[in-house]
């Protein structure tokens, strides 16, 4: 081993993806890691991260090597009583099951379908802004980013007769602290009392929809056939938590994530108020430059050699698309943003290959219409310094758990 290996390596010994000078701000490591430690192992776990661009693509474009079934180590994991364990059709499927099913799934989310939501996008972010016009600081996630979301998202899922916002909180957020390693008994018990109230609403929710039909997602999926059967209320109750936990927290922190970006860019926030048919392209570039999730994961299902480094058989390892989407051998000046680059939509913030996010056009369509009405109803936004912002601690979630920021009107 020559020395500059040595370094290298000791280097990728260092990298916690739990540290919260990390959390704050990745990009840097993000970027020694693409130059000098393109595929190693980081912490927590020893888990193989890799951050080029195209050895991120090659990843997604190979599930014969890469699969998606570890993404059910979670949800489908031992631990948990037989009735709680609901496998997530879809994501954690790869081909042949994966096609038949993203079928049925891809139809209800057309972009087509999705434009439909926009006049009711309009009036929720309309209904929150008088929460932010306040002479203080308010917490933006509280008072509009989550319950935006949220009732979009109980919308889509038909729980909006169903369910207050705080209960469907409580189930998220258990949800998205699921992970592959055995939890404590206490967070087991509270999982599985959410799991079981939630099936409950939805066995309501699936009655009322085969009883009477509504042009909706519910209808459609409560009606499509896989091999000329029904799905089981436990395959249709997986496929609306994935649903639900798929549009979440990618969806609220893409909002954070946006209104931090705006209030560090004061120039900005006026250019799209004065050209506001530039907020799609804005949406498009901060899915890029700051998007909500850093990566997805796969399991490999045999030794693989990336970029001369040999990933054994059996390893979970993190396609990181946001160190894909600073690459600077994809994008020309990475690291500024730029509303008019050529290439907006090149990013891999929805992922890449059979799995990219079947909610892409609802998501950009919801941040669409929400940072419209900021843009409307506000001159500026100021929110705290970075190192006083509380990062999320999920490695998975780029964010903050709470934002208070001071929104002037005009
Ligand atoms: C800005 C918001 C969003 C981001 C950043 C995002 C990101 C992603 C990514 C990276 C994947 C690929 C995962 C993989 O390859 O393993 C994905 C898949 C998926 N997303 Fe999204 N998503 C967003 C919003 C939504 C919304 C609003 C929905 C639905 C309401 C949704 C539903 C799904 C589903 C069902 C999949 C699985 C697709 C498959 O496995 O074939 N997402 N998303």
């Amino acid at each position: 081993m020559t020395i500059s290996e040595d370094i290298k390596e000791d280097e990728a010994k260092k990298i916690d993806f739990n540290d919260s000078s990390f959390r704050a701000n990745p990009y840097q490591t993000y970027e020694n890691m693409r130059r000098f430690n393109p595929v190693c192992q980081v912490k927590p776990d020893d888990m193989w991260a890799v951050s080029r661009a195209s050895d991120v693509e090659f990843i997604l474009s190979h599930p014969e090597i890469f699969s998606s079934t570890g993404i059910d180590l979670a949800y489908d994991s031992k631990w948990l009583r037989a009735e709680c364990r609901v496998p997530r059709p879809v994501i954690s499927q790869d081909p042949p099951d994966h096609r038949q099913y993203r079928k049925i799934i891809n139809g209800a989310f057309a972009t087509q379908a999705m434009q439909s939501m926009a006049p009711l996008m309009k009036s929720i972010a309309e209904s929150l802004t008088p929460n932010l016009m306040q002479d203080d600081p308010v917490d933006f996630v509280e008072q509009f980013a989550y319950p935006y979301i949220a009732e979009i998202m109980r919308t889509i899922v038909g729980l909006n007769d169903e369910q207050s916002l705080a209960e469907i909180k409580e189930w998220v957020e258990l949800e998205e602290q699921i992970t592959f390693k055995r939890p404590t008994q206490e967070f087991i018990d509270a999982y599985e009392a959410v799991t079981i109230r939630q099936h409950n609403y939805y066995l309501k929710v699936f009655e009322k929809r085969l009883k009477t039909p509504k042009d909706d997602l519910v209808t459609e999926l409560v009606n499509a056939e896989v091999d000329n059967k029904k799905l089981s209320d436990k395959q249709l109750f997986g496929l609306m938590s994935l649903i639900m936990s798929a549009g979440f927290s990618t969806g609220v922190q893409m909002l954070n994530n946006g209104v931090i970006l705006l209030s560090r860019n004061p120039c900005l926030l006026n250019h799209l108020a004065a050209n506001i048919s530039l907020i799609p392209d804005f949406v498009e570039e901060l899915l890029r430059f700051s998007p909500s999730g850093s990566c997805t994961m796969r399991i490999t299902t045999q030794a693989v050699k990336i970029a001369g480094v040999t990933i054994p058989e059996g390893e979970m390892v993190m396609a990181l698309l946001a160190s894909a989407n600073r690459d600077p051998d994809r994008f020309n000046d990475p690291n500024t943003f730029d509303l008019h680059r050529s290439d907006l939509k090149g990013h891999m913030t929805f992922g890449y290959g059979i799995h990219s996010c079947v909610g892409a056009a609802l998501a950009r369509l919801e941040l669409a219409v929400a940072f419209e009405t900021l843009v409307e109803n506000f001159s500026k936004f100021d929110c705290p310094p970075d190192d006083q912002l509380a990062w999320e601690k999920s490695f998975f979630v780029q964010g903050v758990s709470e934002l208070p920021t001071r929104f002037h009107q005009f």
